[in-house]
């Protein structure tokens, strides 16, 4: 949560600050802050409310963004975390010589506030973030790198810093623990950013950041060292896709626009991997050895990602016959997992930085679990900490809720069932061609069902009065169901819930009364007569039903209110396609009830506190 941004060159910097943090707003809305060299000396501009609201109090302030007074900043999105929504709690944060940003949770802030106040050295805010300001103030004697190394070693936590000392013009000293930093040197100058679409406007090529190592960004290049000053090389990384994939292309939201890049992002995602018509790895450097002698499989991850694991989690038993289990990552590392080294840990990340997601894979790896991750951003911190990664090929997701990197998630995924089956030889080759087959023809379908838009938009209609939903389905679908419950919750803020169809009676049927809508998901032949009878129960009691079938599946129209009908498709792959009109109800939803679709309240998309 939080984006943060440095710049130093030869262009003026409010522009670059003010770019960046709109194509990083998703990160964190609460407030926004910038702090540039001018006139030989520190100014900072911050504010509560949206990166719209700097730029207005900068104009007020008659301080253009667009003026060349400045070639040196640093900016900052913020996410409340400790403190609330006020002013002086919005980055930057100034103590003394030091300036400085941050994006993650200074764990022993209070231990570190009491000694810095019998020190007189007070904060005015209430954030973690000044106490660090203040500690490295207080450690600043005109050589920052052994400032930084000496806050290194007293503050705990996660963060991402970029901090501006006041007699060091125009250079900006950056680290990271856990949250992520990416940096690149263009002709404009040195940057260094959150997330690669607040630089993709300069260059294609990057680094990321090592953990515990100095960046010192100047004018005309950049430096990395480790903690001692030494020289280190970064890693130069590139990025495939352009400024076009970050920004709205004539869609009024980016989730509208993300929804209809599924059939691309999954063209992109599955195409590379099918070799001779079988599922294959070899581009992804993942061998075959890698499932010999696993026994069992834990998923995990959090929020959109791990709903992707319960489907793949079906996927997955269904082809190997091995045990296979989901946990939400906050609560993995807390349970004492048993995992060995006959165990294979999935985690799923859309970003790569969740800090949950991120702290189960260290935890698995030191119980000598084989680890693959199945990630979006290249080079993230769970990419790098695992043993293989599979990135799904979805380009920048930039609206909150996740829809395109979700579908790329299962498309890796069913990739991988059936990988690991006709590999451990539980599919033979044959039946595995048909499956590639099938799971191609999701393209298509997934195309034809985009064109069920105007039906989505009139169903919301109806709904956007409504407190309560439910979403009921069997297997599969109920695995969907809870993407589509979130879906709608987080952009649209009916209170809805996933129920297992069967569930229903056993106590939650007594909400559903006259009106309250139902979604049921019908989709699996196998399971299709009881779930009828499921969604009889609730018609009874005279629940408003959106029932979801896959073309030829026959529905009596009295025990639906609108009947969606999905393409013809088999019964394994009928997630990808419902998925698509659960997130279209959730957007058009959100937008009958005129509410901020990409940037829902209190939400970030990218969680990088545990
Ligand atoms: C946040 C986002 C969700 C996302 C979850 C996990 O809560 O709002 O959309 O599913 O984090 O993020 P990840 O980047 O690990 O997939």
């Amino acid at each position: 949560m939080c984006g943060i941004i440095g710049f130093t060159g030869y262009t003026e910097a409010k522009k670059v600050l003010i770019d960046g943090l709109t194509a990083l707003e998703y990160r964190g809305y609460d407030s926004a802050g910038i702090a540039f060299y001018e006139g030989g000396s520190i100014n900072t501009i911050k504010t509560t409310g949206k990166v719209a609201a700097l730029t207005d109090k900068i104009a007020a302030l008659n301080t253009s963004a667009e003026d060349t007074g400045s070639t040196c900043g640093i900016g900052h999105t913020r996410w409340a975390t400790h403190g609330g929504v006020t002013d002086t709690n919005a980055h930057p944060h100034t103590a003394g010589k030091v300036t400085l940003i941050h994006n993650g949770i200074i764990e022993n802030y209070r231990e570190l506030e009491i000694r810095l106040k019998e020190e007189g050295r007070i904060p005015i805010s209430q954030t973690d973030t000044e106490i660090a300001a203040l500690l490295l103030d207080s450690l600043y004697e005109g050589d920052a790198l052994k400032a930084i190394k000496q806050a290194v070693e007293l503050i705990e936590g996660a963060y991402a810093f970029c901090i501006l000392f006041a007699d060091q013009p125009e250079v900006i000293y950056s680290l990271r623990n856990s949250s992520p930093l990416v940096a690149c040197h263009a002709k404009e100058g040195s940057i260094i950013a959150s997330d690669m679409v607040a630089l993709i406007d300069y260059s294609k090529d990057y680094f990321v950041v090592p953990e515990m190592h100095v960046v010192i960004l100047k004018k005309d290049k950049i430096i990395l060292t480790d903690l001692d000053g030494n020289l280190v090389c970064p890693r130069i990384l590139h990025v495939n896709w352009d400024m076009t994939a970050a920004k709205k292309g004539g869609y009024p939201h980016f989730m509208l626009k993300e929804i209809h890049e599924q059939p691309d992002s999954l063209r992109n995602t599955i195409l590379p991997r099918i070799q001779n018509k079988l599922p294959d790895f070899t581009a992804d450097a993942i061998p075959d050895s890698l499932f010999d002698g696993i026994t069992r499989i834990v998923i995990t991850a959090c929020g959109t990602a791990m709903h992707a694991g319960l489907i793949g989690r079906v996927m997955l038993e269904k082809l190997l016959r091995l045990p296979v289990t989901v946990e939400v990552a906050s609560e993995f590392r807390y349970q004492d997992p048993i995992i060995d080294k006959n165990t294979l840990v999935i985690t799923i990340s859309q970003s790569g930085e969740t800090a949950d997601t991120l702290a189960a894979l260290k935890l698995s790896r030191e119980r000598g679990a084989s680890t693959l991750s199945i990630v979006n951003v290249k080079g993230s911190s769970i990419a790098r900490e695992s043993d293989y990664v599979l990135y799904t090929h979805a380009g920048p997701e930039i609206a909150v809720a996740s829809t395109k990197a979700y579908t790329a998630q299962l498309a890796c995924l069913y990739l991988l069932a059936f990988r690991f089956a006709y590999a451990t030889g539980k599919l033979e080759k044959e039946a595995c061609m048909e499956e590639m087959q099938q799971l191609l023809n999701v393209i298509p379908a997934l195309e034809e069902t985009l064109s069920q838009d105007k039906i989505i938009e009139e169903i919301s209609r109806q709904l956007k009065e409504k407190e309560d939903l439910f979403f009921i389905g069997r297997g599969l679908d109920y695995a969907l169901s809870c993407e589509g419950s979130i879906k709608l919750k987080e952009i649209s803020y009916i209170h809805s819930e996933a129920y297992a169809a069967g569930e229903l009676k056993h106590g939650t049927l007594s909400l559903v009364t006259e009106g309250v809508p139902v979604v049921a998901l019908a989709t699996q032949q196998k399971v299709y007569a009881k779930m009828i009878s499921n969604i009889r129960e609730v018609k009874a009691r005279d629940a408003f039903v959106i029932l979801i079938t896959i073309s030829g599946q026959k529905a009596e129209p009295s025990i639906y209110d609108y009947h969606i009908v999905l393409p013809e498709i088999k019964d394994e792959y009928a997630p990808f396609l419902a998925a698509v009109i659960l997130q279209l109800l959730a957007y058009y939803t959100s937008l009958h009830r005129g509410l901020n679709v990409d940037q829902p309240r209190n939400l970030a998309k990218s969680v990088t506190v545990e």
